[in-house]
């Protein structure tokens, strides 16, 4: 069974399976990656400003030759680009980067901002900066008349912090893209997005290379019960919650598998939801104690909405 679409609260459509792009940036793997995935019947390509290979990427989407109108891009500007005088051009940059007129999503990659000059992955505590994000948003919105993209979205947001924003909306987040896997399933968060209006898409969907997923014992059990693998188990669950996901596969087997589902029982959805481990594979709070807000809500609040 192959996924189809979600609508978003715009009436827009997002292909269900997309394909990430993190770390496929290994010289020429990432341009045959998605030259093969298109081939394949991928369509919904995720991107970021920080992954660096959106110039790959445009190129190779250029060569495999397919209708523009028939792609569903997404790309993320980085947190160095939340003052709201610099949200337009970071739009502009990765359009130029990805050699597009205008992309089906921008998500605010993060909801914290630094300072504009830190353009790495690596930054300091002191680089933090206080940009309060409804003016990095209201910046977003405007984007929308531009035509340079079709739908906005947020990345990493938590219930509270969207809680507080959605009000100040002229444009609720058409997407939150969020950490999810049968380890950690933010099953309360899904559900206010839903009630919300926002589609929730899943990157790591199968737990990425840290979080151990596919070699859970129920899930390979799972896996062997429908002929299936464990990643296709991964997916098809996440998919029958209503999300979308975004793997990353450079491999074209893989790729391919990632396409298609298996149908799962009503038994065993609930018994992947029973093995939610809370266990998240990205969490700035490792690093910046000051970012635990981010995902842990009940320590620390959001400082700047
Ligand atoms: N918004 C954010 O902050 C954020 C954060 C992280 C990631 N993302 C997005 O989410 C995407 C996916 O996350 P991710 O790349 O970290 O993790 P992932 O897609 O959960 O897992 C990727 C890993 O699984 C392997 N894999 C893929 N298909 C498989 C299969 N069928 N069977 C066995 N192994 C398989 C891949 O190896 P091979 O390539 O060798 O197949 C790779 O090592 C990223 O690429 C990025 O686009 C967004």
């Amino acid at each position: 069974m192959m996924a189809k679409n979600i609508e978003l609260n715009n009436g827009e459509l997002m292909p269900a399976i997309g394909l990430g792009t993190w770390r496929a940036d290994e010289s020429g793997v990432l341009a045959q990656t998605i030259k093969t995935a298109v081939n394949l019947g991928y369509r919904h390509i995720d991107c970021a400003k920080i992954y660096g290979n959106q110039e790959e990427i445009g190129k190779a989407l250029k060569e495999v030759g397919v209708p523009r109108k028939d792609l569903y891009i997404v790309s993320k500007f980085y947190q160095n680009k939340h003052r709201p005088e610099l949200v337009a051009g970071a739009l502009d940059e990765i359009l130029d980067e990805l050699q597009l007129d205008y992309l089906d999503l921008l998500l605010m990659h993060w909801p914290y901002a630094i300072k504009p000059e830190i353009g790495t992955i690596t930054f300091s505590s002191i680089d933090i900066e206080d940009v309060p994000i409804m003016d990095t948003w209201r910046a977003m919105e405007d984007l929308v008349s531009t035509g340079k993209v079709r739908s906005i979205g947020v990345s990493n947001f938590n219930q509270a912090v969207l809680e507080k924003m959605i009000p100040q909306c002229r444009i609720v987040p058409a997407v939150n893209q969020v950490e999810i896997h049968p380890y950690n399933q933010e099953k309360e968060l899904v559900k206010f997005c839903k009630k919300s209006g926002i589609a929730v898409t899943g990157y790591c969907p199968l737990g990425g290379t840290k979080i151990n997923v596919m070699n859970d014992n129920f899930i390979k059990h799972v896996a062997e019960a429908h002929i299936g693998t464990p990643a296709q188990v991964a997916l098809s669950w996440a998919l029958a919650r209503g999300i979308a996901v975004i793997p990353k596969s450079t491999n074209e087997i893989r790729l391919k598998q990632n396409l298609h589902q298996v149908t799962l029982t009503s038994d065993e959805m609930r018994m992947i939801g029973k093995i939610d481990k809370h266990e998240r594979k990205v969490d700035p709070a490792r690093e910046y104690k000051e970012l635990e807000w981010v995902f842990h809500e009940d320590k620390m609040e959001c400082p700047v909405i």
